[in-house]
């Protein structure tokens, strides 16, 4: 990336960051490093930089094709293998876990317990395979008394031992249901989870899920990182395309609310399901794209069609969804069939467009220029984003021609050039290293993480507080970055040692976080090791 498109970059930045500030997120008091024993560090990682996401959710979840009955360790495990060997991974997809699958219990001690029986490696041990194959943990639970199906606990009352649990389970992401919650203040119950969340002290992506109820567009960026702005999109099992038409649309209204670090979510996909064609399926991804909704699957990714997986892994259309200026696209113009949807600006200065038909017949449209806030006499170039042709340069506007249920998506620039912003794809989030001897030992493991973008980033910036035993050097090679831990067993006693690393990846000009990679650090010490 030219140094120029980083401080025009860098501009927008700040105009987000500025944003955040207006809308502040509080700080992690204790997400950073901690060895067993150690007490609770005080740095503060703030609002804006907390650094999860920045750019919206993408990953699977469960509930659309599965609800409840068959979730279990074996299916999620087949699905996170089937995210990785399908290119979903390859193509940003991240968070995975179990949805509302009775995956817990609570204990006599009033402590969450896996469900040994669907789940018989243990919740922390289905986070590992999770984040052993480069993706991260995302589990589910409810505000209230039970969850919506009544089966699992919800966390009322113990909202901080909880989400203690689920730092310990290592979850990256937690859902929060609203069922079963008479008589609970909506902002309050979610800030007391925010909190109870923060004081567990594990940087974790807070999903909100009350369907829009409690107007949580309004309040809830400081507790969360997105919302559900609508009901359920389907039931189990089968997808309803008008009834995720409408969600589209209700969603569209709240695009002022949404941005990076804060989005409202129109729930997960229904790409792939059965009940929806190979053109609805290019449709509807390509809305979500555009209004920047977080992109969790909802399919059964074990049994998906050639089609499904190109849609799902269309990176144009994801590099749009995942742009870092986060802007969420809306209508711009419609006659209640034909709908064009803009306003959304991409980090290097060009513009996303959809032309949407709801029609029964084929349409023709005409965009003008002006229409998607570019200058009349401008010449653009037109860069179709599903059949990855570029035309121009041309001067006023473009005609599209669209079939019923179809979409042209299409990102327009005044240069050739379309670039996909940075999507990074991890080899692991856990690296697992154990000393045997009594005499001091150095021990050394990586990660290395690769944007799959075609722009360059900097160099990550390894966060302070490390603990003593563990140090964390970055090595550079082309758009591949490897993070090299040493550990030193010098003096450490028998037991187990955790780390969270956080890197940051700042902006060069302006030298604001761009995002930020957590990943675990384990340490098992078999026997005291003595001094050097
Ligand atoms: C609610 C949520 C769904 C799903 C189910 C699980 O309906 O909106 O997304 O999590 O609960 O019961």
């Amino acid at each position: 990336m030219k140094k120029t498109d980083w401080v025009t970059l860098a501009a927008m930045c700040a105009l987000l960051l500025f944003t955040a500030i207006v809308l502040p997120r509080e700080s992690f008091p204790a997400f950073s490093p901690i060895s067993r024993g150690a007490s609770p560090s005080a740095n503060a990682v703030h609002a804006a930089d907390d650094g999860l996401a920045l750019t919206p959710p993408m990953g699977w979840y469960p509930w659309n094709i599965f609800g409840e009955g068959p979730q279990n360790e074996k299916l999620i495990k087949e699905i996170v293998d089937a995210l990785v060997s399908s290119g979903l991974k390859d193509a940003g997809y991240a968070y995975v876990g179990p949805d509302e699958g009775i995956c817990f219990f609570r204990g006599a001690d009033g402590r969450l317990t896996t469900n040994l029986e669907r789940y018989p490696g243990g919740l922390r041990g289905l986070g590992d395979y999770i984040h052993t194959k480069g993706l991260k943990y995302a589990l589910y639970t409810d505000a209230g008394t039970r969850t919506c199906s009544k089966a699992m606990p919800g966390t009322k009352d113990h909202e901080f031992e909880d989400m203690r649990q689920f730092a310990e389970w290592r979850a990256d992401y937690v859902k929060i249901d609203w069922c079963n919650t008479e008589g609970q203040d909506i902002v309050k119950t979610y800030t007391i989870l925010h909190d109870a969340q923060h004081a567990a002290g594990r940087p974790i992506v807070h999903s909100l899920c009350s369907w829009g109820e409690g107007y949580p567009w309004r309040w809830a960026a400081a507790v969360g990182h997105l919302w559900r702005t609508t009901s359920d999109i389907c039931t189990p099992g089968q997808a309803d395309w008008a009834g995720a038409m409408e969600i589209a649309f209700a969603n569209e209204k709240l695009a002022a609310f949404a941005g990076p670090g804060h989005w409202n979510d129109p729930d997960m996909m229904i790409v792939g399901m059965p009940g929806v064609s190979d053109i609805q399926n290019r449709s509807f991804f390509s809305l979500w794209c555009l209004m920047a909704a977080p992109l969790i699957a909802g399919n059964d990714l074990r049994s998906m069609s050639p089609a499904a997986v190109q849609t799902l892994t269309n990176l144009e259309a994801i590099a749009v969804n995942q742009d870092p200026l986060g802007v969420q696209g809306k209508i711009v113009w419609t006659d209640g069939v034909i709908s064009l949807w803009g306003g959304k600006p991409l980090f290097d200065g060009s513009q996303a467009v959809l032309i949407f038909n709801q029609g029964r017949h084929p349409a023709e449209k005409r965009v003008a220029w002006p229409e998607i806030g570019i200058d009349a006499a401008a010449a653009c170039y037109v860069r179709n984003l599903w059949a990855h042709e570029t035309k121009g340069p041309l001067t006023g506007g473009v005609s599209v021609r669209v079939d019923p249920d179809d979409v042209a998506m299409l990102r327009i620039s005044t240069k050739n050039d379309f670039p996909i912003p940075p999507i990074m794809i991890a080899d692991s989030y856990l690296i697992s290293l154990r000393s045997s001897g009594s005499d001091p030992q150095k021990l050394a493991g990586s990660l290395t993480v690769t944007n799959k973008g075609s722009v360059e980033l900097p160099l990550w910036r390894v966060g302070e507080g490390l603990p003593p035993w563990l140090f964390v050097a970055v090595s550079k090679s082309g758009k591949s970055q490897t993070f090299t831990n040493t550990v030193s067993t010098a003096g450490l006693r028998k037991g187990l040692y955790h780390a969270v690393v956080r890197a940051d990846n700042t902006e060069p000009v302006s030298d604001k976080p761009m995002s930020a990679l957590y990943y675990d650090v384990d340490l098992e010490v078999t026997r005291d090791v003595g001094r050097i």
